[in-house]
């Protein structure tokens, strides 16, 4: 391009970009692109031009106009658009944004609000109580006896002051009890300490979930619809399952409560035929409410009848999701976290 066209495109491009107001952006224009302007001088000297350059310098200088017209045009564009220059540093609104991290529930807390959710439905509301308890609500009142086994020191992480870190959310029934008279429909999760030896499946803290329900003419049958509707309400469909006869101090009769379920596909459904290889996977421990549970907390056991159930979430939430092992839920690694 001709030398004196290129240093005019240069300059009249760098006025536009240096103005920093519409007014002085006008004034820069009207310099150049004015109709008395330096670009309209240069257009005008096409016709001085020697013969043989003039074609060229003709087209070079139309692209001069356009190009120093269309700056011009954009930087007004930009600076119209713009904030004010005292509101602050210019944001480019459109660069991809930050999204900010957003947190979520811990997967245990998860199952956990699930499955209040489910049994909010049949009409159990949640209560808590302490993790640091005595032997009263942790042992007494569930009718375990002095020198049963779950009792042992070793078992069992006691404080110097005789109390202990709750071995069991079966306290929060006593506690239920205690504070309401029936109709209770209690739904009691929390963390439970036993001192286990840690592995893929044991920790020394852990989470379960209690359920009591307590009225005139609860039968066995009560807890076993409940406990069917909690399943299928859980996996999301009617699924296998069978109550074998177990043996919890608080309870008589006590049961076991075990799904079918097969490795590939998890719970087998109620009308599936049975793949290979699934096997009985114990769930939760139920039963009914025992007399002398009824006696610690002065309920009558002749007018109420109840039944209870307790289950472990940690295993409820491996089973869900497919987890190996238990201490993925407590290494706090977001990487695991972040999955759920
Ligand atoms: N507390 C029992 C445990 O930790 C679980 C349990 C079994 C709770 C039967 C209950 C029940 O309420 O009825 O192994």
């Amino acid at each position: 391009m001709n030398r004196d066209l290129q240093a005019l495109l240069d300059a009249a491009l760098d006025a536009a970009r240096r103005a920093g107001s519409i007014e002085a952006l006008e004034a820069a224009r009207v310099r150049f692109a004015g109709s008395k302007g330096l670009v309209k001088a240069a257009l005008a000297r096409i016709k001085e031009q020697p013969a043989g350059e003039r074609a060229a310098y003709g087209r070079d200088a139309n692209a001069v106009r356009d190009g120093v017209e269309a700056a011009f045009a954009e930087r007004k564009a930009a600076l119209a658009g713009a904030a004010p220059a005292e509101a602050g540093p210019w944001i480019d609104w459109t660069l991809p944004g930050v999204t900010p991290r957003v947190g979520r529930a811990h997967p245990l807390t998860q199952t956990i609000r699930d499955i209040a959710e489910i049994f909010s439905h049949l009409g159990f509301s949640v209560a808590r109580g302490p993790e640091v308890e005595d032997e009263f609500h942790n042992f007494d009142a569930l009718n375990i006896p002095p020198g049963h086994v779950a009792r042992d020191p070793d078992n069992n992480f006691t404080l110097k002051n005789g109390q202990l870190l709750r071995s069991q959310t079966s306290t929060i029934q006593i506690r239920a009890m205690q504070r309401r008279r029936p109709p209770l429909r209690v739904l009691g999760p929390g963390r439970v300490y036993r001192p286990d030896t840690v592995d893929a499946t044991h920790h020394f803290m852990f989470h379960q979930i209690e359920g009591l329900m307590v009225d005139e003419g609860v039968t066995f049958v009560d807890l076993k619809a409940v406990l069917a509707l909690f399943l299928t309400e859980y996996f999301g469909k009617a699924v296998r399952f069978r109550l074998r006869p177990h043996y919890f101090p608080f309870t008589e009769p006590s049961a076991e409560l075990d799904v079918l379920w097969s490795k590939a596909g998890g719970a087998v459904g109620r009308a599936q035929e049975a793949p290979a290889g699934a096997r009985w996977l114990e769930m939760l421990g139920c039963g009914m409410v025992h007399p002398k549970v009824f006696e610690a907390v002065g309920i009558d056991a002749e007018q109420y009848r109840g039944f209870a159930f307790g289950m472990g979430v940690e295993r409820l939430t491996m089973l869900r999701h497919g987890i190996g092992d238990i201490r993925h839920f407590h290494v706090n690694d977001a990487r695991f976290l972040r999955q759920f």
